[in-house]
């Protein structure tokens, strides 16, 4: 297990910002943490990072109580903040250089790792610039390389792609899978679906700081227990068929709208082998097939009653 949180519970003032999430993020995996604007991913990262006590509750970084072993967790972490922080009047290369330098690393070893980091984040030629004439993406990058200079086990990154450009975008998630490939426990927040479906083993989906739901995209998706439509467009539709598919095991609902059967099932991959089966008994000719499975899209709608970006 590399992080535990065990009912962690923060309030901002009166405001109850996190409300008992307890959640374990295995070592090795890329966790998604899913959730709109102030729905308490911050607070949850920030709190992970030790850089805000939690009212209530426990949280664990490799097994280390994070109230006892601050310093020694600082070193296993590295965190990318929602705003970006670097320093404008440093070269790229002084910047990673002074994060690495506050991490204990020195002389050729410091130079290494600023080197290598630099490399990964697709910036070594821009080492000797300062920041003020870079991008948005190139300045989210710099601030990458300055979270992984001294090679954390786990790596938390808060919402690092939003508003920048697409080029800088592809590069931080192809850099984020290959550093978990390398061996790097990752957290990454967003509340762009998209992302988290491509990117994540396992999300976890957060609203006004209570933890919905958590999983594998297939057990969020198969959690939701949702229906699933097929549609079949077709000619010559003749009106056996619609009775016969109607007595198939599985299905719920079948109806005829011209020329298209909509077919509502629990599991569709296990009728459409007898969907087919019969419509090819009955000679009828089939011009357009398609599934409506639910994504995480779906899952958040029905977990939280509104969407993700309302
Ligand atoms: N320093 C603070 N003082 C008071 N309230 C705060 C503070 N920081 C956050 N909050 C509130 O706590 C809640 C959770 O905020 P948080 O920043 O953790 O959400 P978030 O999921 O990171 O949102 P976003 O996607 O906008 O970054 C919000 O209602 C926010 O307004
Ligand atoms: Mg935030």
């Amino acid at each position: 297990m590399s992080i535990k949180l065990t009912n962690v519970v923060k309030r901002y003032d009166s405001k109850l910002a996190v409300d008992q999430v307890s959640l374990n993020i295995q070592k090795g995996e890329i966790f998604g943490l899913l959730g709109p604007n102030g729905a308490g991913k911050s607070t949850i990262i920030k709190m992970i990072m030790g850089l805000l006590k939690p009212n209530n509750g426990e949280i664990e970084v490799q097994g280390l109580d994070i109230k006892k072993n601050s310093i020694e967790i600082k070193r296993l972490l590295g965190m990318v903040p929602q705003d970006i922080a670097i320093y404008e009047s440093l070269t790229a290369r002084e910047n990673v250089a002074y994060f690495g330098s506050l991490y204990g690393l020195r002389g050729k070893k410091l130079k290494e790792a600023v080197d290598e980091a630099l490399v990964y984040t697709g910036l070594l030629d821009k080492k000797k610039e300062k920041p003020k004439k870079f991008s948005g993406g190139m300045k989210r990058r710099l601030n990458i390389a300055c979270a992984i200079v001294h090679k954390p086990e786990i790596i938390i990154m808060d919402e690092p792609t939003v508003g920048i450009d697409p080029q800088s975008r592809n590069h931080i998630l192809e850099s984020i899978k290959e550093l978990n490939r390398r061996g790097a426990t990752i957290i990454y927040s967003s509340h762009y679906m998209e992302e988290v479906e491509v990117l994540c083993h396992r999300v976890g989906i957060i609203d006004h700081g209570r933890l919905m739901g958590i999983g594998t995209k297939e057990e969020l998706k198969s959690q939701m227990n949702q229906d699933q439509i097929i549609l079949i467009e077709a000619s010559d539709i003749r009106f056996n068929v619609i009775d016969e598919i109607k007595k198939l095991q599985g299905i719920i609902n079948v109806s005829l709208k011209e020329n298209t059967i909509e077919i509502i099932t629990k599991n569709a991959q296990q009728v459409i082998h007898d969907v087919l089966f019969v419509m090819g008994k009955e000679n009828t000719l089939i011009r357009k097939f398609s599934l409506q499975e639910p994504n995480l899209e779906s899952v958040f709608l029905t977990l939280t009653g509104r969407k993700l970006r309302d």
